[in-house]
């Protein structure tokens, strides 16, 4: 059987597909492009995608023997899940073993643009400090703030565990509500409405997947509603958010800050962001520990070689949809 792994990647999942099939590995950008997934994509069994891999509905309709497509990545909205689902190719994706990596980058972003780490760093760089001073660099306490939580999966969870750790009160939305013992266990607080998460919040951390729901959640009109000091954290998806609205909201010091890993059109950055006063930008790199990529790896070759195996869809937990049987 031959499987297609689209770039190379940290840790030994290339090795245990190459154990079993016939693999190809292609080089960074190699199948970026739809034109040319779909020119190779038929005679492959299996398919090892990353993000930047356009997964669309005519590239899996091309892939006449395609059974499964592997991303290494928690977020799978490169991939055209309903088609897959109408070809009955299945889709996987790497939950849980990212979760403490993520919390741990969206928490940096927190504290980084709360203590105006980036401005501070530049400075002392730049030359300029002169000794300890009583109005150097004045951050915003995160103990005893608000932390808003849009999304609370297992990402939003941790980040959760976070907060409350630093002394932080947690509210949260999503389109369910925990359990009241999980409430209880994260210590955290259902708000009923985006909207008033958002107009609550001193710092407001998105952990949610991009959907038609969500796409743009963080608007115009929504960052009118937040507090004139409040910082917006966004280690989801770009287009969460609304970016020309954000970098607006930050220009005219209508909010206090932004801590963002993700973008609207990756690898693109929004210029009046790059410009923007006390942001912190990073390029998508949440999940980027070793420890983490490397679990990330052995577990989507092991979505793979599971089905290829022919296990049934119920032992393959990383499956995003189940085939009606
Ligand atoms: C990264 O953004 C991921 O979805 O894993
Ligand atoms: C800070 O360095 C202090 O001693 O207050």
């Amino acid at each position: 059987m031959r499987v297609l792994v689209t770039e190379p990647q940290p840790g030994k999942g290339i090795d245990l597909l190459k154990a079993r099939y016939d693999v190809t590995v292609g080089q960074r950008g190699d199948y970026d492009s739809e034109e040319r997934l779909k020119e190779v994509i038929g005679s492959y069994d299996a398919l090892l995608s990353c993000l930047s891999t356009p997964v669309t509905g005519e590239v899996l309709r091309a892939g006449e023997k395609l059974r499964i497509v592997s991303n290494y990545a928690v977020g799978y909205n490169n991939i055209d899940v309903e088609t897959a689902k109408e070809l009955g190719i299945l889709v996987s994706n790497t939950p849980d073993v990212l979760t403490e990596a993520t919390a741990d980058c969206a928490f940096t972003l927190l504290l980084s643009v709360a203590r105006r780490m980036r401005e501070a760093e530049d400075s002392l760089r730049a030359g300029e400090f002169d000794g300890w001073h009583p109005f150097g660099f004045l951050g915003t306490e995160v103990s005893g703030k608000n932390c808003g939580i849009l999304g609370m999966g297992r990402i939003g969870r941790a980040f959760a565990r976070r907060a409350r750790g630093f002394g932080m009160k947690v509210l949260y939305h999503d389109t369910a509500q925990l359990s009241e013992a999980d409430e209880k266990k994260y210590g955290a607080t259902w708000v009923d409405s985006v909207d008033d998460l958002v107009s609550r919040s001193d710092f407001l951390s998105l952990h949610c997947p991009l959907t038609p729901e969500t796409r743009h959640a963080i608007n115009r009109e929504r960052l009118a509603m937040m507090k004139p000091e409040a910082i917006l954290i966004n280690t989801a998806r770009g287009p969460v958010v609304d970016e020309a609205a954000l970098a607006e909201a930050l220009h005219e010091k209508r909010i206090g800050g932004a801590g963002l890993d993700v973008f609207e059109k990756e690898p693109k950055v929004h210029p009046d962001l790059l410009t923007a006063p006390n942001c912190v930008l990073l390029p998508h790199i949440a999940s980027a520990t070793r420890e983490t990529r490397a679990r990330m790896s052995a577990l989507a070759a092991s979505s793979i070689i599971s089905h290829l195996e022919g296990k049934p869809d119920d032992a393959i937990p990383t499956l995003v949809y189940r085939r009606e049987s």
